[in-house]
């Protein structure tokens, strides 16, 4: 079928709106009416080329709810009518990852870049008779989308779409990150850095399992008040003066967990991120650096001797097809606050805008809200 998509050709260039195709679904595939796109930072990074996609035209977006559609044969627990959020992490549930329990680390993920459908391997694609690499293997900033089974999980229909495309990637992401890699436990002080839609995830982990102090810390003064609207206990502008406060509150001993949820990973904070880290204590990488980015600024004499831990983490140490229904039940039951991390709605010809509202630190996350004149 023909629809529009969000594109970018080359690098550092804004996001353009333009007809493509889109083929049948095949043999494991979905199709799926999508409603609502959540605005993540990492499709920033495919602008930037800090994540470079294996080609260009590349559709963004993985961070998507909807309706399915139309399923291809060998779909047996999905029918149309059926709402669903797409994981941007597929899990197939057969692989050996899968099988021993890392369900985000699932070997499908080695094809997130390549952008040719886990189906046949076939561009699914096209625009201006060229083959499209779409996000994550998804592409949720297009109305319409056929994906693999895989990557697509069910919920419950009364649940809006646009809280629910968040726990696609952002929330699940910063709540795992806190409980699952950061393993937060009741009374502990948690630091997290960079309060986005990822952050505030953290956050609301972080609560969710107890931690005593949580201290939020963003250069943005909106999203420090913001945090502490959703829990947190102290805030601070940038890292060295949460270094000063940390060490004043903690009486030295600073948090037990870092959760670094930054934009733009830099390898040159990483030291810094370590030293707001208690001894035994593990520091939660979320953010994503450039791919070409090898060199890290670390004092290896105190990752010794402090016994630190630092600890890289994908979609939180989730599993898409348990985490994405639990936490939307946690929402629907008043325990997960996601109506508030809403903050615009865009139409999908304005996502430049809501780009330049997320790097301007205007939202806590934005989100693209289909309608039929986008389709
Ligand atoms: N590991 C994963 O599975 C995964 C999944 C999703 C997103 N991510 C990554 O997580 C990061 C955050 O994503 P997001 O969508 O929440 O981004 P965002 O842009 O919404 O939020 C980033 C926040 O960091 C703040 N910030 C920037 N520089 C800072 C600094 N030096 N100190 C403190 N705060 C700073 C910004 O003001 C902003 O509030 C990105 O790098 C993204 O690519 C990783
Ligand atoms: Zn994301
Ligand atoms: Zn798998």
């Amino acid at each position: 079928m023909k629809t529009k998509g969000a594109l970018i050709w080359e690098f550092n260039q804004p996001w353009s709106i333009e007809e493509i195709e889109i083929g049948d679904p095949v043999k494991d595939e979905v199709k799926i009416r999508m409603e609502a796109s959540g605005m993540c930072h990492s499709d920033h990074h495919l602008v930037t080329g800090g994540i470079p996609m294996m080609g260009f035209p590349v559709l963004g977006g993985h961070e998507g709810a909807g309706i399915v559609t139309e399923v291809g044969p060998g779909v047996e627990h999905l029918a149309p009518g059926d709402h669903v959020v797409l994981s941007f992490i597929p899990s197939c549930g057969q692989c050996p990852s899968c099988q021993a329990g890392l369900r985000n680390l699932c070997d499908l993920g080695a094809g997130l870049l390549a952008g040719v459908a886990v189906s046949d391997g076939t561009h699914r694609i096209h625009a201006k008779g060229q083959p499209v690499f779409p996000m994550t293997l998804l592409g949720t900033f297009s109305p319409y989308m056929v994906v693999h089974k895989s990557s697509v999980v069910k919920i419950d229909p009364s649940i809006p779409f646009e809280v629910a495309c968040l726990v696609g990637c952002g929330v699940t992401t910063g709540y795992g990150s806190a409980v699952r890699s950061g393993d937060v436990r009741p009374g502990e002080d948690v630091a997290i850095v960079g309060i986005g839609g990822v952050g505030m995830g953290a956050l609301q982990g972080a609560v969710t399992a107890g931690a005593r102090n949580i201290f939020a810390i963003d250069p943005v003064e909106w999203k420090r008040e913001q945090a502490l609207k959703f829990g947190a206990t102290h805030v601070y502008p940038d890292v060295e003066t949460a270094m000063m406060g940390i060490a004043e509150v903690t009486a030295g001993g600073m948090a037990r967990k870092t959760i670094i949820t930054v934009g733009e990973l830099k390898g040159a904070d990483i030291d810094n991120y370590l030293n707001l880290t208690a001894k035994g204590g593990t520091c939660v990488v979320t953010a994503v650096g450039s791919m070409l980015e090898t060199d890290v600024t670390l004092n290896l004499s105190m990752l010794t001797l402090m016994q630190k831990n630092l600890q890289g983490t994908i979609f939180g140490g989730g599993n898409p097809h348990y985490d994405i229904p639990q936490l939307l039940s946690m929402y629907k039951a008043g325990k997960l606050n996601l109506d508030d991390m809403v903050t615009r709605q865009y139409k999908l010809e304005q996502i430049n805008d809501g780009y330049q509202d997320m790097l301007e630190g205007r939202n806590i996350r934005g989100v693209i809200r289909y309608t039929d004149d986008d389709r």
